[in-house]
């Protein structure tokens, strides 16, 4: 372990004096004398009002989020979805008491979920409105109560280091063998939420040009409904599980095929593979595998579209490497990788080359391109 001094003589030498930069610089942020000062100039303290807002934000982050959950679970963000409404109306739609309403609907307020357009009277607030009409954004935050639970000791969960079963292992049952009832659960969530995933990917790249489209993991068929929708010439297929593609609602024109991408060989014929929000589930070795059996059943010239959230991406940094690698974490498979880390593992699959294509919200989703 280094720390300290050897800790500075172990970086390599060009990273010395960043390393050294960035210890002096905390010390200088960390120290009350500096604080007290920055606090008194005018633009070093808008700097500082700002950075202790974020501090905390991060200590309070878990509260905000219970916020959330609990205004969906009591249904009061549809409520206020309706119309202005009282407090006695608040109390009647959750079933809380009067105080526990209250609390609630003055805590939802104040982060935007709800806002008080007379005295006594809320409607829903900007976040609040943003969220309610994305039924994907919702699903999510029901689902969380299973990512809560596992993270309730987070540092028990990190110890295990992946081996003792979680809440979120067992909801995404990839055995190959999913039971129906566990694939059709995870694949309703996948389903609601992949509208926003879907309206990236095809803002951002253009599959009008290929004649063929396999969606592989491609759950109930969503995107490649909307593929479907929006190039209507263009032949599109999906395959996943046996279980979830039994539960499939596709439009009449998709081929859908059973299989397990890491035993069975991908259907041939297709000029574009892809992928959606499937690499991240999976650790190095299989997402390899993957990637080489897409490889092996693309034409030449063939492409291979990859869309999912991507750790390192500028403005959504706190998604990937925070949110993803603990959810993922508590699924005990797959990590949030970066474009440049899936750039190599292509290379490495036989893929000529690469590159990013830049999507609206890469929060939702990334996007990389890679060419047989
Ligand atoms: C996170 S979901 C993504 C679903 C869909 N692409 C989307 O974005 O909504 C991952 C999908 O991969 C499928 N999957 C997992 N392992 C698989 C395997 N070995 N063979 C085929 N499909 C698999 C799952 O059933 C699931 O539908």
């Amino acid at each position: 372990m280094s720390t300290t001094i050897e800790g500075f003589q172990a970086l390599p030498w060009l990273m010395r004096w960043k390393g050294r930069w960035v210890a002096w610089r905390n010390a200088v942020l960390a120290s009350p004398h500096f604080q007290l000062w920055a606090a008194r100039l005018p633009l070093l303290s808008w700097v500082a009002r700002r950075r202790a807002v974020q501090a905390f934000d991060l200590v309070a982050g878990f509260c905000y989020s219970q916020v959330l959950a609990a205004a969906v679970q009591v249904g009061l963000l549809d409520l206020l979805r309706r119309g202005p409404c009282d407090l006695p109306g608040v109390m009647k739609a959750s079933g809380l008491s009067q105080a526990a309403a209250l609390r609630l609907v003055r805590a939802a307020a104040a982060l935007d979920l709800a806002e008080e357009v007379a005295p006594g009277w809320w409607l829903l607030g900007p976040q609040g409105a943003a969220l309610q009409a994305n039924p994907g954004a919702i699903a999510m935050v029901r689902h969380h109560a299973l990512l809560y639970a596992d993270l309730a000791d987070p540092v028990a969960l990190l110890r295990a280091d992946r081996a003792a079963p979680t809440a979120l292992s067992a909801f995404w049952h990839y055995a190959g063998n999913a039971p129906a009832p566990e694939a059709a659960a995870y694949s309703a969530l996948m389903a609601t939420s992949q509208a926003m995933v879907a309206s990236q990917a095809l803002g951002a790249y253009r599959f009008a040009r290929h004649r063929r489209v396999l969606d592989v993991g491609g759950g109930h068929g969503a995107f490649a409904n909307a593929v479907a929708r929006a190039c209507p010439r263009v032949d599109v297929g999906v395959l996943d599980l046996p279980p979830v593609i039994a539960g499939a609602q596709v439009d009449r024109r998709i081929a859908l095929h059973v299989g397990d991408f890491f035993r069975d060989p991908l259907p041939a014929g297709y000029d574009c593979i892809t992928l959606v929000r499937v690499l991240h589930d999976h650790d190095d070795a299989a997402c390899a595998a993957l990637l080489r059996a897409v490889h092996r059943a693309l034409p030449p010239g063939g492409r291979l579209v990859v869309a999912e959230p991507m750790a390192a991406t500028a403005g959504a940094a706190a998604m990937g490497e925070a949110y993803f690698g603990l959810y993922l974490w508590a699924m005990n498979a797959g990590r949030p990788r970066s474009a440049c880390e899936y750039g190599a593992m292509l290379k490495n699959a036989g893929f000529s080359r690469w590159r990013r294509q830049a999507t609206d919200y890469p929060v939702v989703s990334s996007l990389i391109v890679a060419f047989r």
